[in-house]
């Protein structure tokens, strides 16, 4: 690898463990947050599409789905994140009881607004909502009313989603702490990886014990997020590093993925004890696959790699 991409990698990883030292203390999250809501608000127009495979895993997961019937199911997020694409999109089809839960409040209003706006003139969000027999009508006159909202709680009052924030799912207690009605489906988007696996062990747990028999469904990527920004990097660019190098890199909170592979979610689950299916949704090709074969750290190997997004259904 060039001289200069390393030397990029590198700065990209200081600047975030100095911002994960700045903003470390609650006083400091809080000033975080006021910064991140000054600055400009994405224009989310593109977005609203990239979420639809994890919003038809989502409803193909409820065992008893049919199109007009989403009014009378629950579902619970795990990892919100800043913009509620997900639950938006469920919001838009009609769902009224959503409950999202995150180890942080990073909800932006700008960000909500914005991916509102987006999901509601989107012709393929549109035509996918009324294939769905969702009153499509309905749903973009609620989206326009959030532009009159000015407060979080007000935003998510009217859209009926409850955001629980602050719960780190990692404490043993959190999952049976909750505060929300037992929901029909549980799931995650983009957020397993970023848990270390003995946590994850424990969360994954936790929640078939509390939710039982409900299913839970996780759509995990395994791609390196370096490389979201820098998208010159090989997708599984990540592999390259040996586990010490790696923790060096990206062990803060805005960097941290748990680099799991194919085999170590088999192996999690299987441990755990609990009935899985795995499907890989994206995965490497040809000469990509070739490349990152030749790359890979030596603790990798035998491993089965080149997925870069999973779907994982737990019964
Ligand atoms: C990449 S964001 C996910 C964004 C969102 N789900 C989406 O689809 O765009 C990952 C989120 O998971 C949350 N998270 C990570 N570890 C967590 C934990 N142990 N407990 C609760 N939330 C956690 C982070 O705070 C972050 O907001």
């Amino acid at each position: 690898m060039s001289y200069y991409k390393e030397m990029r990698i590198l700065g990209y990883s200081l600047k975030h463990h100095l911002r994960a030292v700045i903003f470390s203390t609650k006083v400091g999250r809080a000033l975080e947050k006021r910064i991140l809501q000054l600055l400009p608000v994405p224009d989310f127009s593109d977005s609203p599409v990239s979420y639809l495979p994890t919003v038809k895993a989502i409803l193909n997961g409820f065992s008893i789905f049919e199109p007009g019937q989403i009014q009378y199911l629950s579902a619970l997020e795990i990892g919100t994140g800043r913009h509620l694409a997900v639950p938006l999109i469920l919001r838009f089809l009609g769902m009224r009881e959503i409950t999202t839960v995150d180890a942080q409040d990073m909800l932006l209003i700008g960000q909500i607004k914005s991916m509102a706006f987006a999901i509601a003139n989107n012709p393929e969000l549109i035509s996918f909502a009324r294939s769905h027999q969702a009153d499509v009508d309905e749903g973009r006159a609620l989206f326009a009313s959030l532009e009159a909202e000015v407060t979080m709680k007000s935003l998510l009052n009217r859209l009926g989603i409850r955001f629980i924030s602050n719960v780190d799912l990692r404490s043993t207690s959190a999952v049976s702490a909750l505060e929300c009605p037992v929901p029909d489906l549980i799931f995650s988007n983009n957020v397993l990886e970023h848990i270390p696996a003995n946590h994850l062990t424990k969360i994954l747990l936790s929640l078939s014990r509390v939710f039982v028999n409900k299913k839970q469904l996780h759509i995990v990527d395994l791609g390196d997020h370096f490389a979201d920004v820098m998208p010159d990097l090989h997708p599984l660019h990540n592999y390259r590093y040996k586990s010490l190098v790696w923790t060096l890199l990206s062990d803060n909170r805005y960097l941290y993925t748990n680099r799991l592979t194919l085999t170590d979610y088999d192996s999690l689950l299987q441990n755990i004890g609990v009935e899985y299916n795995i499907k890989v949704i994206e995965f490497l090709q040809g000469e990509e696959y070739e490349i990152m074969r030749s790359f890979v750290a030596s603790e990798f190997i035998g491993k089965k790699i080149g997925a870069t997004r999973l779907e994982i259904d737990i019964n």
